[in-house]
């Protein structure tokens, strides 16, 4: 198949560029400036190797926030072995899709979020993962769906720059690099076993080596309750109801539930005195919640909107 293109504008092009470098299926990346006002740098149509017609912005330009042109991702990935609706559900897990104009530290319209394509047999299944990022959310995402208009390759210093300066500015968080390893590791590990017991075992100890959690593991829906499946860690209660404690919580709500304090949610179950934040995030089987994957940490405030979007993509495996 051939190798196809789509363009991501998720903030700082550092970051986003060193993300989509990490996605198994991508062949190349390029940070530019992408879809900036049409009277900008000439007339449309002018002499142009790019056939975009008028001027590539420089950097400085972008940066007064004046062009019109957000930073962008050109990705280029290999359909067979990354899909579409793969890339744009990990660029969402890459972004706050509620935030306008913003991400992370950097402000303007430069920085907002965007999916811009060049085949419009694409919109399709950009337009359901925008659909499901909507459900997800409960209003829509602020991030735009256009095609590409216009697209300007960034000036050397900026391509690649994550790669050549380490310790550089990245807005994305540390956890969402470690996450999206994880994710594909899993994908792998899992593969097509068909056992659900094998398949949750195999995700507990993945996610316990990988991210150092204290209690790792899921219950299942059994009998009109919650019950002990696969996990690691110490000993835990064998059976939750519904709507107790931050289990039953997301069992009766369908939702994920992020207790920055445990000590702070009303009937939180405390099966160690030692947890002290928690995660719990539906498994949902068409639509219907068959268990929960549940997660605690001994310190206080370990869980965020970023674990709740990449164990959400987990879940989502079993
Ligand atoms: N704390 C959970 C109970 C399960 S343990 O954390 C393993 C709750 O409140 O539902």
């Amino acid at each position: 198949m051939n190798n196809r293109k789509i363009y991501f504008a998720g903030g700082c092009f550092w970051g986003v560029e060193h993300f989509f470098k990490g996605v198994d299926g991508v062949l190349s990346t390029m940070p530019g400036y992408a879809n900036g006002d049409a009277g900008w740098g000439g007339q449309a149509g002018g002499s142009s190797s790019t056939g975009w017609g008028g001027q590539a912005p420089t950097y400085e330009q972008v940066y007064t926030d004046t062009t019109g042109y957000a930073e962008t991702v050109e990705v280029i990935y290999d359909p067979a072995r990354v899909s579409l609706k793969k890339l744009v559900r990990l660029f969402f897990a890459s972004i706050d899709p509620l935030s306008l104009n913003r991400q992370g530290h950097d402000v303007g319209t430069r920085y907002r979020t965007g999916v811009y394509y060049c085949d419009a047999d694409d919109r399709l299944t950009l337009e359901e993962a925008f659909s499901l990022m909507e459900r997800r959310l409960g209003v829509p995402p602020v991030t735009e769906l256009e095609p590409l208009q216009r697209f300007w390759p960034a000036e050397e210093r900026h391509r690649d720059y994550l790669s050549k300066n380490t310790s550089g500015y990245c807005h994305l968080p540390f956890k969402a690099f470690k996450y999206l390893r994880l994710y594909q590791d899993l994908e792998l590990l899992l593969g097509d076993e068909p056992d659900m017991v094998a398949r949750q075992a195999q995700t507990a100890a993945l996610l316990q080596e990988r991210m150092g959690f204290f209690w790792t593991g899921f219950y299942n829906v059994a009998d009109g309750e919650l019950v002990l499946g696969p996990f690691q860690g110490p000993p835990a209660c064998f059976r939750i109801a519904r709507g107790r404690g931050v289990c039953g919580t997301a069992w009766a709500s369908g939702r994920t539930v992020v207790v920055p304090d445990v000590e702070e949610f009303p009937g939180h179950i405390a099966c160690s005195s030692q947890s002290r934040s928690e995660i719990v995030v539906p498994v949902l089987r068409d639509g219907a919640v068959t268990g929960v994957l549940d997660i605690d940490s001994t310190a206080v405030g370990t869980f965020d909107e970023t674990d709740a979007v990449w164990l959400e993509l987990v879940s989502d495996l079993l």
